[in-house]
């Protein structure tokens, strides 16, 4: 199994300045590298500056949206080519809140997912319901039509560069997360969906991350459970310490896995 996974979407926070001060903070948190990996996502404009300041130590660098296309008439996208550029390994790919605000569809996502393993990124595919989908009993025809389409076209072998992010949007930013019942549920379900369209072995070496409001006093339930291989995290990704206790717990459980290495 490959190590646990802990990325720190810092959303739109964060001038060049902060995300140099939020780096500074980390690396004295966390003196010694971890055996999990730890990428952060910062907002665009500070990705070129924070990749060349992280460039020896463990952290990775992921971007938090891009396009499907590489280049072109697109004003104001980001080009999963660039990404790449400035050192990403990681690319969130259809985080709720692009979903949300910005009108990306499932077959949006599937095109981003393709875009980015073309250009040699990792898609993290997001996926969670809703409040109203999962009080409306919907919460498995959701996640099942996301990774579905998002994935549609996919071979086996692409599986192995797939991270998949389960996170209700109830969740996000509330303070409200899942249970690590309920997150287990729904990370058995998704691991068992991609068995059904791959198949088995590589379905269970996908590494699936809870997000969802996770903080320093909640993870470590998390943490304890097999089926949560890392989380993905907003609001405490933004404070060094947080963050560095979050990586510190997540570690506690020992992984006897082969990284995917930085590039
Ligand atoms: P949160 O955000 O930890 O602030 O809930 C998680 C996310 O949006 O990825």
């Amino acid at each position: 199994m490959k190590p646990r996974l802990i990325i720190g979407n810092w959303k739109m926070h964060g001038t060049v300045p902060d995300a140099l001060k939020i780096i500074t903070g980390l690396e004295h948190q966390l003196k010694t590298a971890p055996e999990v990996e730890v990428a952060i996502a910062p907002p665009a404009t500070a990705l070129y500056t924070v990749g060349v300041s992280i460039q020896e130590s463990f952290l990775l660098l992921a971007g938090q949206h891009c396009h499907w296309e590489d280049k072109g008439a697109f004003t104001g996208e980001i080009s999963p080519a660039f990404l790449a550029d400035v050192g990403c390994l990681y690319v969130l790919v259809g985080h709720s809140e692009r979903r949300q605000h910005f009108g990306l569809t499932d077959e949006g996502t599937n095109k981003i997912v393709q875009a980015s393993l073309r250009n040699e990124l990792i898609p993290v595919l997001c996926v969670g319901e809703s409040e109203a989908e999962r009080k409306n009993g919907k919460t498995w025809e959701v996640l099942d039509r996301q990774l579905k389409v998002g994935l549609a076209g996919l071979h086996t072998k692409e599986l192995e560069h797939i991270v998949i992010a389960y996170e209700p949007v109830w969740a996000i930013g509330t303070g409200n997360t899942a249970t690590p019942g309920q997150a287990c549920e729904a990370h058995h379900f998704i691991r068992n969906q991609l068995g059904k369209r791959f198949d088995a072995p590589s379905a269970n070496a996908v590494r699936i991350l809870y997000g969802g409001s996770v903080k320093p006093d909640n993870v470590e339930a998390f943490a304890r459970e097999p089926a949560v291989n890392g989380c993905l995290v907003g609001g405490a990704s933004l404070e060094a310490a947080d963050f560095a206790a979050i990586v510190r717990i997540m570690e506690r459980v020992p992984s006897s896995a082969t990284t995917e290495g930085k590039k």
